[in-house]
């Protein structure tokens, strides 16, 4: 009995992790670089209680321009002046319009 149970888990235990890396390379095709380093802090679903605003369905050139006041230092930072640094204009546009176009 132990055998069998063994002889399924190995079985079944592969298709898993195959079906969730298909799943994670599926989404994070649709993302442009970058945009998903933004989750880690920025919550991707509603309902999370977390000081840290969401960005998904937000205004495109909100976050442009948050971006940019960011690497400039106009806007005071705790961590977002040294992450907007990393991205170039082109990139903050397209992961901008990537967040902008989400849905809850
Ligand atoms: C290490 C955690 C962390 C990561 C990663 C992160 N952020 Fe932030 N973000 C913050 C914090 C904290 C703030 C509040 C300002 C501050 O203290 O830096 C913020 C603020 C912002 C704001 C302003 C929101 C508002 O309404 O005031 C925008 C826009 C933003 N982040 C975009 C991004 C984008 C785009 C990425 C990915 C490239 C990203 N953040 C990655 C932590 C993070």
């Amino acid at each position: 009995m132990i055998h069998i149970r063994i002889l399924i888990c190995l079985l079944i235990c592969p298709l898993a992790a195959a079906v969730t890396v298909a799943v994670s390379i599926a989404s994070a095709a649709d993302a442009p670089p970058g945009a998903s380093s933004c989750s880690g802090c920025h919550p991707a679903t509603a309902g999370v209680a977390t000081p840290v605003p969401r960005l998904a369905g937000r205004d495109a050139a909100q976050i442009t321009t948050a971006m940019t006041e960011f690497r400039t230092g106009k806007r005071p930072a705790t961590v977002m002046d040294r992450i907007a640094k990393g991205f170039t204009d082109d990139e903050t546009k397209a992961i901008a319009a990537f967040f902008a176009a989400q849905k809850d």
